[in-house]
This record gives structure tokens, C-alpha cells and sequence, in this order.
């Protein structure tokens, strides 16, 4: 089938095709009404089902002849592990792991955060809570105790599931401190925490609240899976703003489950039986849907791994696993991408293994430089493909459909939209713009299956933040345009989020932190292009009067709070003071003209600037501090 035909059915019946992709899973009572649309023109898909997640993703295949089928290979590198799970297994597992939580007094509907790195503990723990009915918050390992807590706050989980310690490349993490200065922080505090400890740090446990996973588990019986409706939550995902709050993105088990199950064939190209490997970590979308749900729901063996694309040992660790474990399809991030080539420019690493069994590569996070996708394509032989996506969607908006119709690639392009994605360029009034002029990326409403139709908490959020800005549609934060032939360029966001490394994060949220430096009388934390990372945050800061504090000295506490704050995996690595900021004369800092000299892109000085002089003293610091040319 050709991609327009696919794409033109999307289109023309929504609820037909969605209907039809539903009817690829198992569900307990098949949906009667496929999109419920409500008073903002987005909706619900599948509300009326009845289904569970864990049970579609796991019991399904043991029923179907898959028990003895490979669902999860775990390789850690950084503790030399390496562990194998059938379908079978996992679901023996993951409905114990249910037992344990539902001992704990877990129940439909209940939160339940987890706080773990990259071990299978972590899946399982997701899966167990679907099982349940109940909803997971999972929150990244990288991030610091008041991250956590502003999550605990938000979700108000009855348990929390973490481990004793996560393991970077140079040392070892302990979580649990952590936890306990985020429950000491948090206004609501859970009732019980499970605590999977690790050899390399064992953590001492509060009497009454925390117990100790291996033994709780011993303890547990199986339990079935709870039935839920397609429009109950399956999970929040917080993920970052333009505020210095997370939002927390909702996700509702049948439209995710459609459209996870679609994408693995449709985009993936990938069929049950097949390995598949996306290597993220489950505390970002990607993982949720890639590492987790995606490749279990369509049948596939999943790669859960603990380690880095280079360092553990080497730039080849990415094409060891794959050649390990046979993967079909790799999906990871332009920066580890980046990584291994700087360390490994001839693909020297990359020949040694035998790469016959990947077919393509998958690209997300950030755009895929042009440099780096030729780099990977030459030296692979294997197609590269870029696609684009978001936590507010759960998968890819427009991507290059190898299973309907592989196009040609073109460099800086994420392809076309994805079935379901109605991708429009739009002005600031909210009308559409030329070809190949750029604009907003805006999805009209309603959204296909697997996005967020609600914010945790907060109905007005999420109309506020995604739908008032250009009414009838969702409004992404990306900014790009179409060309001539329909190909989506998205070239990086409108608003204040930064992408580190392929992790997303708010400057106003690291402004918050740097601000509350007892020196600093005001800031502006602005994104910087950076080779490896893709960006980097570099604060500029001018002092209160008076304050004698050297740069150097206020860059390294200013490192030292944004790490304690937020999280290592700022890479908060530059401070400049200046005499002042530029400002317009309403008093608004110029975010965007700083970002543009920073860069080095050309900038037009707005004409609400309060004092034009402060442009040309700001450019001397910065190059006095070799920050720019
Ligand atoms: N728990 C605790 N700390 C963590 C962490 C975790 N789960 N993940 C990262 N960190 C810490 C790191 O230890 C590091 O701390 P340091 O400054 O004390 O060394 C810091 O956060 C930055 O980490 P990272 O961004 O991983 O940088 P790196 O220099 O260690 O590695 C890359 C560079 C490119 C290899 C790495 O960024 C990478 O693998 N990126 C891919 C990211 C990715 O897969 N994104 C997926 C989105 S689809
Ligand atoms: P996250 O919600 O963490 O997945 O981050 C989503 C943001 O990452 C998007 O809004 C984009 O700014 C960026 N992004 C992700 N994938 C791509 C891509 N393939 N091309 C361009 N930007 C991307």
C-alpha cells in the first residue's frame, strides 16, 4: 500500500482506521465507541473498552503460543550482568511484582512512582502497576531529590518503587538518600516504599515505610490483571515546560496500546519474534513506548541496557549489543550517535561486529544533523532514519513508514506525517503559511490515539499550554516548515526548553535555581549549541550590588546547586556575569536576541529594546570569554 493511501484513510475516516487497527489486540470488551470527542474539539479513543495494558502485552502472547519466546534481554556492561526473561517468565513475574504492590494496598487508580535505573526490576515494576489498573509516574534516575519531589506532590503515590542505586560510568549512584530527602521535602508522603537493593550499595530502610523488594516479592502471590476502561490512565510522565513546573502528561491505556501496537509494523517495520532495540532509558518517553510497551505489545524481544554508547567499554558498545542479540531495528538519539563517531571516526569499532541482522536505524530526540546521519548511513550501509516525536504524543508525528512505504530520505527531514497527524504550519494568527516558509508545527484536533488529552491535576493546563495559543489546534513548541514536497523540517523549539544530550529541560527552570544564588540579582539561562550534547545551558548573570563573589567562585556553586536541584544531567557548564541584561522598555528580558548572540546567528535588535548600548557590551564579555567568535 502506498503511504498517501494510508495516510488519505487517516484522514478521511478517522474512526475507521482506528478501528480497524483496535481490532489487532486483545481486549476484554471491544471498544463501541472509537473517538469520544469532547468541548476543546480533541477526544478520548476507545473509551468505552475494556482492556488491560500488562494483559496485551504479556498474557496474550503466553496464551498465543509465545511462553517460551524471549520478551526482555537485560546487558549491563557497568556490572557485568547480562539476564534473559520469556514471555512466560516475565509475566510469572510481573504478576507477583502485582501481588506485592496490591499486598501493599495498591489498587486501580492508585499512583505509584518509580524511581530506578536501567535494570529489569524497572519494566516490571511498570508492568505490574498496569496489571493492577493502577498508574505509574516513572521518574528519571538523573534527576535530584527536589525533581522528585515536585513529582511525589503532583501524583501523590501511594507507594514508591526505587532501588538502592543506579551505576554511571565512573560511579555509583544511591538513590535512596535521594528518596528520602525528596519524601522529607513533599508535602504528601507515601505509604510504603519497596527498595530493590543492589550489591554495589546497600541502603538502610525506615522501619514501618520501606521494604526490601527480593524478600517483600518471595512473600507475594500472583495476582490477574485488573480490567480497565481504554480512557483510564495508564500512566503520567512528567516532562518540562516553559514554566518551572513539570507537567505531567497523561497517557490512557486504549489509545496507547492502538497506536504503539501500529507503529511497531507501520513505522518500525519490525514483526513479532523480531528484536528491537531502543536504547534510552525507561524514564523518558522513548523508553515508555520503545523499551516497554511498544515491543511487547507487538510481540518482539526488548533490549533493556545499562550502559552508555561509548566508555562501557568503548564507541562500540552500540553494535555489540546489536550484534549479541541479532536486533533488527536500533532506535536511539543523535547525540550517542555523535559520541561514537567523535571517539570512533572510522567506524573502525562498528566493523568488528557482524551487523547482518540490523536492517535500520531510528533517530529521535532532537534533528538529526546532516553530518552525522551521513556518517551513520555510509559507514552502516543501513538506512537512517529520523523521526520526530514528543512525550505530549507518545510516538512519532511524522516519521518514515517502513512498513507501508519507505521514501526517500532527505537530510535535516523527519519525512511526512504519520497516520493520524494532521501537521500544519501556522502564523502567529493562526493561518497557514506558504510552502517552505517556516512557521509553528501545529497538529490540528483532535489528536490521533496515544496523546495526551489532559495534564495531571490540572484541566485548565493542558488547554492553556498546548490549545489557547491557535484555537482547533495542538500546538507542538516546534518550530520547522513543509516543502514543496510535503516533507516536514522541524528545526528546534519556540519556547524555553532546552535539549540536552536528547533529554528535555526547562531554562526557566534552571534559571529558578541560579537565581536564588544569594550574589545573583537576576539571570537568563540560555541555550548554547554544543558539539556532543546537541545544547548546553550557559547562565548569564549579572550581581547584586555590592556582591564581590569572582566568577569562577559563582560558577562553581552555581554548578554545584543546578546538580543538587535539578540534576547532573543539566550540564550546567558555563557562567558569564554581565554588567546587565538587555531588556525591553515593559522590562522583559530578550531571550531570543541573547540566544541569537549566542549562537552566532544573525539577530535584529527588537526596537522595545530599553538601551541599545547594552547589546555591544554584552558581545565584548562574551568574547572576551571566548563564549563567542
Ligand atoms: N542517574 C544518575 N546520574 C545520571 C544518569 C542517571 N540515570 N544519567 C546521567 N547521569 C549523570 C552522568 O553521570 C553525568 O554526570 P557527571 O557530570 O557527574 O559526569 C551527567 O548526568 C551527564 O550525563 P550524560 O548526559 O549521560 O553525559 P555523559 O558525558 O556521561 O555521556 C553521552 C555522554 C552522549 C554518551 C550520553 O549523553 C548519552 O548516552 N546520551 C544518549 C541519551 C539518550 O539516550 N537519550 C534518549 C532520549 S531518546
Ligand atoms: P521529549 O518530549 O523529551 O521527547 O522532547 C520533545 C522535543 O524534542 C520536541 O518538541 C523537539 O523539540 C525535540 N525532538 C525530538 N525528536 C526530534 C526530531 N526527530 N527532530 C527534531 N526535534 C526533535
Amino acid at each position: 500500500m502506498s503511504y498517501q493511501t494510508e495516510y488519505d484513510r487517516s484522514m478521511n475516516d478517522p474512526e475507521g482506521f482506528w478501528r480497524k487497527q483496535a481490532e489487532a489486540l486483545e481486549w476484554f470488551r471491544f471498544p463501541q465507541h472509537i473517538l469520544t470527542r469532547d468541548g476543546d474539539g480533541n477526544g478520548h479513543w476507545f473509551a468505552d473498552g475494556e482492556m488491560n495494558t500488562a494483559y496485551m502485552a504479556l498474557d496474550h502472547h503466553v496464551k498465543h503460543g509465545r511462553g517460551d519466546q524471549l520478551a526482555l534481554i537485560y546487558d549491563s556492561p557497568v556490572t557485568n550482568t547480562k539476564a534473559r526473561y520469556t514471555y512466560a517468565e516475565l509475566t510469572d513475574v510481573v504478576a507477583r511484582t502485582a501481588g506485592m504492590l496490591a499486598g501493599l494496598g495498591v489498587v486501580k487508580g492508585d499512583r505509584v512512582i518509580i524511581y530506578m535505573p536501567m535494570i529489569p526490576e524497572a519494566v516490571i515494576a511498570m508492568l505490574a502497576v498496569a496489571r493492577l489498573g493502577a498508574i505509574h509516574s516513572v521518574v528519571f534516575g538523573g534527576f535530584a531529590a527536589p525533581e522528585l519531589a515536585l513529582r511525589i506532590d503532583d501524583a501523590k503515590p501511594k507507594v514508591i518503587l526505587s532501588a538502592s542505586c543506579g551505576i554511571e560510568v565512573k560511579r555509583v549512584v544511591e538513590y535512596k538518600p535521594l528518596l528520602d530527602r525528596a519524601i522529607e521535602l513533599a508535602a504528601h508522603k507515601p505509604r510504603s516504599c519497596v527498595i530493590y537493593q543492589r550489591p554495589q550499595a546497600i541502603a538502610p530502610l525506615l522501619a514501618g515505610r520501606d521494604h526490601e523488594w527480593t524478600s517483600l516479592l518471595a512473600q507475594a502471590k500472583p495476582v490477574g490483571c485488573t480490567p480497565v476502561q481504554g480512557s483510564d490512565p495508564l500512566y503520567i510522565l512528567y516532562t518540562s515546560g516553559t514554566t518551572g513546573k513539570p507537567k505531567g502528561v497523561v497517557r490512557e491505556n486504549g489509545g496507547h496500546a492502538v497506536a504503539l501496537k501500529y507503529s511497531m509494523k507501520a513505522i518500525y517495520n519490525v514483526d513479532p519474534g523480531d528484536v528491537y532495540w531502543a536504547s534510552s532509558d525507561v524514564g523518558w518517553v522513548v523508553g515508555h513506548s520503545y523499551i516497554v510497551y511498544g515491543p511487547l505489545l507487538h510481540g518482539c524481544t526488548t533490549v533493556v541496557y545499562e550502559g552508555k554508547p561509548i566508555m562501557t567499554p568503548d564507541a562500540g558498545a552500540l553494535w555489540r549489543v546489536c550484534a549479541e542479540y541479532g536486533v533488527k531495528a536500533l532506535f536511539t538519539a543523535p547525540t550517542a550517535f555523535r559520541a561514537v563517531k567523535k571517539e570512533d571516526p572510522q567506524a573502525l569499532l562498528m566493523k568488528q561486529y557482524d551487523l547482518s541482522k540490523l536492517q535500520i536505524i531510528f533517530s529521535a530526540g532532537e534533528r538529526l544533523d546532516a553530518p552525522t546521519g551521513a556518517w551513520l548511513a555510509d559507514n552502516s550501509g543501513k538506512p537512517v532514519v529520523d523521526h520526530w516525536w514528543q512525550t505530549e504524543t507518545g510516538w512519532a508525528i511524522t516519521a518514515n513508514l517502513q512498513g507501508v512505504e519507505p521514501m526517500p530520505i532527505k537530510p535535516g527531514s523527519s519525512t511526512m506525517p504519520v497516520p493520524g497527524f494532521n501537521v500544519q504550519i501556522l502564523d502567529e494568527n493562526g493561518h497557514p503559511v506558504p510552502r517552505g516558509t517556516q512557521g509553528f508545527i501545529a497538529l490540528k484536533l483532535p489528536l490521533p490515539p496515544a496523546c495526551l488529552n489532559r495534564v495531571w491535576g490540572d484541566d485548565n493546563k493542558f488547554r492553556d499550554t498546548y490549545l489557547s495559543f491557535l484555537p482547533g489546534y495542538y500546538a507542538s513548541g516546534d518550530g520547522g516548515y513543509i516543502d514543496d514536497d510535503g516533507y516536514v523540517f522541524v528545526m528546534g523549539r519556540v519556547d524555553d526548553v532546552i535539549n540536552v544530550a536528547g533529554h528535555r529541560l526547562s531554562t526557566g527552570e534552571i534559571e529558578e535555581v541560579v537565581a536564588t544564588h544569594p550574589a545573583v540579582a537576576e539571570c537568563a539561562v540560555i541555550a548554547r549549541d554544543d558539539e556532543l550534547k546537541g545544547q548546553v545551558p550557559l547562565g548569564l548573570v549579572v550581581l547584586k550590588s555590592g556582591a564581590t563573589i569572582s566568577e569562577a567562585d559563582l560558577h562553581r556553586e552555581l554548578i554545584a546547586r543546578v546538580r543538587e536541584n535539578i540534576g547532573a544531567i543539566t550540564c550546567y557548564k558555563d557562567t558569564v556575569i554581565l554588567p546587565r541584561l538587555p531588556k525591553t522598555r515593559s522590562g522583559k528580558t530578550l531571550r531570543k536576541t541573547l540566544y541569537k548572540i549566542v549562537n552566532g546567528q544573525e539577530y535584529v535588535v527588537a526596537s522595545t529594546i530599553d538601551d541599545p548600548g547594552v547589546i555591544p557590551e554584552i558581545i565584548d564579555v562574551l568574547r572576551s570569554r571566548k563564549m563567542i567568535a
